[in-house]
């Protein structure tokens, strides 16, 4: 049995991108043999400037949105990742294993950071090394992402194998990426070659989980497309950036390959094939829009279910954290005999 551990970050709404890349397999991973833990990564929000209250907010929404989605409790651990502190701890160790070279590599901060790089937050900085404490921490072998986590992700094995070289054991595991093809990487509805995200200054540019069916119908009308109808082959998709992540949001919703899809479209406008792909959204979304109203209904419930989401996922990584501790020399418990 593996540990499969992800994360999502409560700066906004959870998006489709977010939902089609993402959270729809964690929902299919937790029915597996599997450990499943999920967590809301509050100390990576605010690597960028929270509102406090915004965040504190957003984290209680981000939780409910993952319960609509279908994440259960009881099936795997859900939680935010400030209320375990063995991620700060591990990811301070990374700090000092991970090397300034490898961190100028991740083309996620050179995004992120843009042209005011003397500006952006350290934090931004050693983000990756807190994801890569994220998953060690729970010795996770398994890490269902999409496609833009993925250079984090090899940083954190080139991190677990300096660790264990340095510290000479074998004491941090390799993980493997899960990516689910066909939509590893939904775009912008504004520009398709941006990916589509909770951060994007336009509202427009997404799907948010929680839109009413009108605001999906009016955001899809509205989606950017080319002035050719959708043509009747993927490989004609090719040049086609905003077709091409239409037809794939389309496919992924409807369990239809691009090219089942061109085999009912290919041929017609935009027009037509943009009011099925509404309906499939609204069809499927609008049940996870409603039971978010639900779950945030109850923010008590909520906190109950985070904090012991908190404990069980403390108790895994307490003792694996403490090991990391004792193997870099620091004076612990299991040392002191006390
Ligand atoms: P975040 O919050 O940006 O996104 C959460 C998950 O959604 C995926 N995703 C997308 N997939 C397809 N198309 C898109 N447009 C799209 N936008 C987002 C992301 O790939 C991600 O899987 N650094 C992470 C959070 C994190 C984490 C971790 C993940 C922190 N620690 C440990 C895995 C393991 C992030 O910012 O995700």
């Amino acid at each position: 049995m593996a540990r499969i551990f992800s994360g999502i970050q409560p700066t906004g709404i959870a998006t489709l991108g977010n939902y089609l890349g993402a959270i729809r397999n964690w929902v299919a991973l937790q029915a597996g043999e599997d450990d499943c833990i999920f967590c809301l990564v509050d100390l990576h929000a605010i690597t960028a400037w929270q509102e406090p209250t915004a965040l504190r907010a957003q984290t209680r929404q981000m939780a409910a949105v993952l319960l609509a989605c279908g994440i259960s409790p009881e099936r795997s651990i859900l939680f935010h990742q400030s209320a375990v502190s063995a991620h700060a701890r591990l990811a301070w160790i990374f700090n000092c294993v991970a090397r300034i070279g490898w961190l100028n590599r991740m083309t996620q901060f050179k995004d992120k950071a843009g042209r005011d790089r003397e500006a952006v937050s350290t934090g931004l900085y050693v983000y990756p090394n807190l994801m890569a404490a994220d998953i060690h921490a729970y010795h996770a072998t398994k890490v269902p992402v999409g496609d833009d986590q993925l250079q984090h992700l090899e940083l954190a094995n080139d991190i677990a194998e300096k660790f264990n070289h340095d510290f000479g054991s074998a004491f941090f595991p390799r993980i493997e990426p899960l990516v689910l093809r066909e939509s590893a990487r939904v775009m912008s509805l504004r520009d398709g070659a941006r990916k589509m995200s909770k951060s994007d200054p336009s509202d427009q540019s997404r799907i948010n989980l929680t839109d009413t069916s009108e605001s999906i119908a009016a955001k899809i009308r509205r989606a950017k497309t080319d002035p050719a109808p959708l043509p009747d082959n993927v490989a004609e998709l090719t040049d086609r950036p905003e077709a091409r992540n239409l037809v794939g949001i389309y496919g992924a919703i409807m369990g239809l390959s691009p090219a089942a899809v061109l085999a009912e479209f290919g041929g017609g406008g935009f027009g037509p094939f943009k009011e099925k792909l509404a309906e499939a959204l609204i069809t499927h979304l609008e049940p996870i829009a409603r039971q978010t109203t639900e779950y945030l209904d109850d923010p008590t419930g909520l906190d109950t279910l985070l904090i012991a989401g908190a404990r069980r996922a403390s108790a895994i990584a307490e003792p694996i954290v403490e090991e990391a501790e004792r193997l870099v020399g620091f004076l612990t418990r299991s040392d002191q005999n006390l």
